[in-house]
């Protein structure tokens, strides 16, 4: 939430109490993919960039692909018009998320090969790009655990100078989670996205 509406909670929260009340009455029969599908549509139209980024983050989440969003984008024109979703689309190109890139465009979910297992050390983080993406890998004793890059929550890309020991710290709103488990553990309040990986012939293999 903005922080022009969390000073209005907080100083007229009769007033406002409602206002959320209703908007979530208005939704309940929507599925969550449809809802925020919606919500990045009216980010647009009031051109919100935080809200554009975050409602676009919860739509990824929530199962909506780069094609679905560009389409109801386009579906929006007789609302948006083409200049606000050109300004849309300019945000989109900046976060550079890769479902976005043309040749990454509607392509279907594979295992990719990241790296060979004895390359990864017991305790350490490792931070490497595969098939266009950037990921931190943490292996421990017991098991190898792949991240995506891409914060949870506005999809900005966590440089590996972000890690201090076990913490990683997205610079954009500082969210902190801990890279052994994933948990936002300051700030934030969702995990890090983790890809399905196997190891196969010696090599970590990740799903996405
Ligand atoms: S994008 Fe907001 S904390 Fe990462």
């Amino acid at each position: 939430m903005s922080d022009a509406l969390n000073y209005l909670v907080k100083v007229r929260p009769e007033a406002m109490a409602p206002y959320f009340k209703f908007l979530k009455e208005a939704g309940k029969h929507l599925d969550p993919k449809t809802r925020n599908l919606i919500s990045v549509i009216t980010k647009v139209h009031a051109q919100t960039e935080n809200g554009f980024r975050q409602y676009l983050t919860r739509a990824l989440r929530e199962g909506a692909t780069a094609n679905e969003i560009l389409d109801a984008l386009l579906m929006a024109f007789p609302a948006l018009g083409l200049a606000k979703i050109v300004w849309a689309t300019d945000i989109l190109l900046e976060m550079d998320i890769p479902e976005f890139r043309p040749d990454l465009l509607g392509a279907l979910a594979d295992w990719h090969d990241v790296a060979p297992v004895e390359e990864l050390n017991d305790g350490e983080v490792s931070y490497l790009e595969c098939d266009g993406r950037n990921l931190f890998v943490y292996r421990s004793e017991a098991n190898i655990r792949v991240y995506d890059s891409r914060c949870p929550h506005q999809v900005t890309n966590i440089p590996h100078l972000a890690l201090h020991g076990n913490q990683l710290t997205c610079p954009k709103h500082n969210w902190a989670f801990d890279i052994a488990s994933g948990e936002c553990v300051e700030k934030g309040d969702r995990p890090l996205h983790q890809f399905q990986h196997k190891v196969e012939n010696g090599r970590l293999m990740a799903y996405w």
